[in-house]
């Protein structure tokens, strides 16, 4: 049980503004170091950074269409920036320092103001240092909601992270482990599910927005207590809603579930000994006027159709890492034998193309591969557009396609979010023009 942690996400949520206010008015996200009850209470506390006084930071709740204006202060005694991680945005406010915009140093600040075009669960993080700022902490949900949200009695943000913590609470310090680099990245020694209710009754229809924000780890995830249907991935709706069954989130992804409470909710790690529990809602009571609707699709997203036959066909393999083969990159990890970011972007794509990449996994690890400021398609093994997302996962020697509109004029990322990947050489970026 984590009380302290719950109060202070419903205490900064409440003083956010109700949900999908019109106006928006203009707030502070201030980034410092913070006390968290990671372990149990009674246990240690853990030293770590984040926004507003806690980790996770604040949700962030508005509507599609708002315009989400704030200012970030930056107290944790280096630079930093903030990245709206999923959201198709202005590419001067995607936070990204060197390349969208200037490094926050310690005691300064930047105004973020972007409009939000789509609806779902996004999340924001800190984007310097990241294999660091955010395994310390940095980040927090940003949920945009729907012109006219389906009925649920709860809509539930479930944060699933690790932390590297000793017995005693404390912080292992060893943020940039070469060895964690180049195997799987910096594992946790404690993970849990963070809910943002701890409380349902049953026969309640609830909405669980999940976002895993660890810097490694890939959950898989078995969610229990409820009957509904998986209703969207990385904030973008599924046209046909899915059975809840075992799930993989990598790193930065994120799955919303619309389902009915038929027991205490809980969200379970399967791992190769006993399952792990990484928390549960509680149920009292029963719900005697529950939703009787069945779970339908949610309005479908406004992208731009990408073209039958893509403009070109592009090919990205991921190379190096611990046993993997010989790469010629500079760093543990390149994409097609190049570590780290080139001064000219890998592709430079005109507004508007349609490409398709094959994603090429020719290492000994799964990596889960973002891209900022779009959302493509994974392809089936047909070649028929599948799930929309932010971030792909491919499993070690995997290959899939994936295809994209590039309609966002700016200098985007293209990443490893296993964030001790990128940071040793697994990123580049496109130009769109
Ligand atoms: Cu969620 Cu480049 O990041
Ligand atoms: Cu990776």
């Amino acid at each position: 049980m984590m009380p302290n942690r719950r109060q202070a996400l419903a205490i900064t949520c409440a003083a956010l503004g109700a949900p999908g206010t019109a106006l928006s008015a203009p707030f502070v996200l201030r980034a410092a170091p913070v006390t968290a009850q990671i372990l149990p209470a009674g246990d240690g506390a853990t030293g770590l950074w984040g926004y507003n006084g806690s980790s996770p930071g604040p949700e962030i709740r508005r509507r599609v269409g708002d315009t989400l204006e704030l200012t970030f202060e930056n107290a944790i005694g280096e630079g930093s920036a903030i990245h709206w991680h999923g959201i198709r945005i202005e590419n001067v406010m995607d936070g990204v320092p060197y390349l969208t915009q200037p490094m926050v140093a310690d005691g300064e600040n930047f105004t973020y103001r972007f409009t939000l075009p789509d609806a779902g669960t996004y999340w924001y993080h800190s984007h310097n240092r990241s294999w660091e700022q955010v395994a310390r902490g940095l980040y927090g949900p940003l949920i945009v909601e729907e012109r006219r949200p389906p009925d649920v009695h709860h809509d539930i943000t479930v944060v699933i992270d690790d932390w590297r913590i000793e017995r005693t609470g404390e912080v292992v310090e060893n943020f940039g482990d070469r060895h964690d680099f180049s195997h799987a990245g910096r594992l946790g020694t404690y993970a849990r599910a963070i809910t943002s209710v701890s409380q349902v009754r049953r026969g309640d229809r609830v909405r669980l927005r999940l976002i895993n924000t660890a810097t490694a780890r890939i959950f898989p995830l078995e969610v229990s207590g409820l009957s509904g249907k998986i209703v969207a991935l990385d904030g973008m709706p599924l046209s046909r809603p899915r059975d809840i069954e075992r799930m993989f989130l990598a790193p930065a992804q994120r799955a919303d579930i619309i389902a009915d409470v038929t027991d205490t909710v809980k969200f379970v790690f399967p791992t190769r000994q006993d399952p792990y529990e990484l928390g549960e809602i509680s149920v009292t009571g029963q719900n005697n006027s529950p939703f009787v609707t069945p779970v339908a699709a949610l309005p479908p997203a406004d992208l731009p159709a990408p073209a039958d036959i893509p403009d070109r066909r592009v090919t990205l393999v991921m190379q190096g890492g611990a046993m993997g083969g010989v790469h010629r990159g500079d760093d543990i990890w390149s994409f097609n034998g190049i570590s780290g970011l080139m001064d000219d972007p890998w592709q430079t794509i005109e507004r508007g193309e349609t490409v398709q990449i094959t994603l090429k996994n020719d290492t000994a690890f799964p990596h889960g591969i973002h891209l900022h400021g779009h959302h493509f398609f994974e392809l089936n093994p047909d070649g028929s557009p599948g799930d929309l997302r932010d971030t792909t996962l491919l499993q070690r020697q995997e290959t899939r396609d994936i295809l994209c509109v590039f309609d966002n004029p700016g200098k985007w990322l293209l990443h490893c979010h296993m964030l001790g990947h990128q940071a040793s050489g697994m990123k580049t970026w496109v130009q769109v023009t």
